[in-house]
């Protein structure tokens, strides 16, 4: 290929695939995490399933080396996980943390390294994507919770990143802003982004997920093509999650 050939849909790899191996964290005499081997790797979306408190916020927060595991390792691409390369690593999470400035400001925000002209295109195309070009001047924390999400998403792709992490984003979504998120998600699944979204929502996981990661009590229980999991469970909790039976102890 050309030196200079425009490759607008493929990601440069930087920081895939990534991996965890052999984690564990643990947290007042607890295993929150218990020896989580999992690989990121390039294209698609994986879906995190698992009853609350079974570590799936805490596994992402140690994927994206916002944590560091007390035992087991992170690596991007070979490498310890370095947050000057966090731009590539996106993550939402399960609460919308914003800026107390507006919705174009929170995106501009993030998009540093880029020049003054360059960063406000950028950030109005984001927000124009996420639908919410009509509130860019709006304080980020006076819009509706569905907007606010929305933003949170928007700002984590503004950069472009090679990965996206999601921790439910659309709890407490209408089904209308459910859709609205599904469908920027595909879009950044379409434009080379890798897709990891944890989510509750047994339907929206089966309309997005290539392969799903069912975690229960801090262990993989479950590893599968999403058509096995959803039409075939192996284990016994991952067909109690999804017949609303598991509870927890
Ligand atoms: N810093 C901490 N100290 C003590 N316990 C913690 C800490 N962080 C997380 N935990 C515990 O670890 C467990 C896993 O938490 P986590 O937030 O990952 O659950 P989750 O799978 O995301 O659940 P949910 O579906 O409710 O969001 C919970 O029992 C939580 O209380
Ligand atoms: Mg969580």
């Amino acid at each position: 290929m050309p030196f200079d050939a425009p490759t607008p849909d493929r990601k440069d790899g930087q920081v895939l695939p990534i991996i965890g191996r052999g984690l564990v964290l643990e947290r007042a005499g607890r295993r929150i995490i218990d020896n989580v081997d999992l690989a990121i790797e390039s294209g698609g979306i994986s879906i995190i399933m698992g009853p609350n408190g079974a570590g799936k916020s805490v596994l992402l927060r140690l994927l994206t080396g916002l944590l560091n595991p007390d035992a087991g390792s992170v690596s991007w691409a070979g490498r310890r996980p370095d947050r000057t390369r966090a731009p590539s690593v996106g993550l939402v999470f399960q609460k919308p943390v914003l800026l107390r400035r507006s919705a174009l400001a929170n995106i501009r925000y993030v998009l540093r390294g880029a020049g003054r002209a360059e960063r406000r295109r950028r950030a109005e195309q984001a927000l124009a994507r996420a639908g919410l070009g009509h509130l860019a001047r709006s304080p980020a924390r006076m819009l509706s919770g569905g907007e606010q999400q929305r933003l949170a998403l928007a700002r984590a792709l503004a950069p472009d990143p090679d990965v996206l992490l999601l921790d439910e984003p659309c709890a407490n979504l209408d089904p209308a802003a459910a859709g609205a998120i599904e469908a920027l998600i595909r879009d950044a699944r379409d434009r080379g982004t890798r897709i990891v979204l944890v989510t509750h929502d047994v339907a929206q996981a089966r309309r997005l997920a290539d392969d799903v990661t069912f975690l229960h009590d801090g262990r993989i229980v479950e590893q599968t093509p999403a058509a096995s999991f959803f039409d075939k469970p192996s284990s016994s909790a991952g067909r109690a999650y999804l017949d609303g039976r598991l509870l927890i102890d």
